[in-house]
């Protein structure tokens, strides 16, 4: 099993960004977090992070060719792109939408997902601990679909 987890834009910024609201925990520290558990899992973990749409929907086109799914953090770009929409659905990639706050409980303009709906599922609200209920909930996602 090859998972990627994709994180848009102003991620690279975690632990400095905004810490009351992300935590105090570097991408890098989140890296490390889900390497540990994804050799745990016994799963394969890849990571990469781009602040621009066109980037995101290029990882997504290859990771259709070398992953099993993604866990993404579209970052601001959740609420905006419809061209993250359209490559999940034209890839028919697992995605599991992922975000470190509450999207829910902030501003109006967060409540609207454009990808949710082609989506698994979502995990928000849980800060980095998120990333790791998400490896967890796509290892458990592909443990059922192959069995
Ligand atoms: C975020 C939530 C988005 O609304 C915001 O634009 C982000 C981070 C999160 O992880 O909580 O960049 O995706």
């Amino acid at each position: 099993m090859n998972i990627l987890v994709l994180n848009g834009p102003n991620l690279n910024l975690l632990g400095t960004r905004e810490p009351g609201i992300y935590g105090s925990t570097t991408l890098a520290g989140i890296e490390e977090q889900c390497r540990a558990l994804a050799a745990e899992l016994g799963v394969s973990v890849d990571f990469a992070q781009s602040n621009h749409e066109g980037a995101l929907v290029d990882a997504l086109h290859a990771a259709a060719r070398t992953h099993d799914g993604v866990i993404l953090n579209a970052g601001a770009y959740t609420h905006t792109s419809i061209a993250l929409r359209d490559a999940i659905a034209a890839t028919g990639l697992k995605v599991i939408e992922l975000h470190l706050s509450n999207t829910h409980a902030r501003e109006a303009f967060r409540h609207v997902s454009t990808i949710a709906a082609v989506s698994v599922g979502v995990i928000q609200g849980f800060g980095a601990a998120g990333y790791g209920l998400a490896l967890r909930a796509m290892v458990g996602l592909m443990s059922e679909t192959r069995s």
